[in-house]
């Protein structure tokens, strides 16, 4: 399960809408993973961004996994379409629905890898029963909303404490993503997670293929 560098999940939230084709070919080229897709819907989280109809736009201009996390009330409506429009990670909010256990199963039933995520400020206590039946955790660095925001420090403890319970139980399985004010200095902190995602570290630099090198290295510096 150790991965000898992080996996880098570029944001598309930091992109250049315009181009989204060639912003998302352009990471990929520099060598990234996944590629990240944010979806709000201005109730979960006081922002509006992009559905399913974009995904299925991605889908045939993309060589890596897109791994879409649904800041949205009531995912349980959309699933079906994310799986339509061809997601392969959908991580829902713990706090979105009161049908956290049966949307994690549709999602894996649709053929898709079900991830379950936090906000800061909900207790990972709240993610605990769901462990068994995901393949990613992502945990919230900033509050769900936008890019760009300072990195919340005091969120570090929950990938240390997931890390822990993976190695302590063979019935989990799955990857720690950690999103949200990710850079080359706050990655250092993270070693315990295997993937990273990272809008506007990425997309604000000069270099996207320097940026993807300086996280996946902060594991060993
Ligand atoms: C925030 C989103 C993030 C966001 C990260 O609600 O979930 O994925 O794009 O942006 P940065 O890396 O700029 O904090
Ligand atoms: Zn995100």
């Amino acid at each position: 399960m150790e991965k000898s560098s992080f996996m880098i999940a570029p944001s598309i939230l930091s992109a250049d809408f315009a181009r989204l084709a060639d912003e998302v070919s352009a990471v990929e080229k520099a060598g990234c993973d996944w590629i990240h897709v944010d979806v709000m819907d201005g109730h979960f989280v006081p922002n509006l961004t992009i559905g399913a109809p974009v995904v299925k736009c991605l889908k045939p201009v993309s060589t890596k996994p897109l791994d879409v996390h649904l800041m949205i009330d009531d995912p349980e409506k959309y699933v079906e379409d994310f799986a339509k429009a061809g997601a392969d990670y959908l991580t829902i909010h713990v706090e979105a629905t009161q049908y956290v256990g049966e949307t994690l199963q549709t999602i894996r039933e649709l053929g898709m890898k079900p991830g379950i995520t936090l906000r800061p400020a909900t207790d990972l206590q709240e993610i605990v029963p769901f462990l068994p039946s995901v393949d990613l955790v992502l945990v919230m660095t900033v509050n769900p909303g936008f890019g760009g925001q300072s990195f919340m420090q005091d969120q570090v403890a929950k990938v240390d404490e997931l890390k822990r319970m993976r190695e302590q139980d063979p019935g989990l399985n799955y990857l720690i993503e950690v999103d949200g004010g990710v850079s080359d200095q706050t990655a250092k902190q993270l070693r315990n997670a295997d993937v990273l995602v990272a809008g506007s570290y990425i997309y604000k630099n000069e270099s996207y293929e320097v940026a993807i090198a300086n996280l996946k290295e902060a594991k060993h510096d």
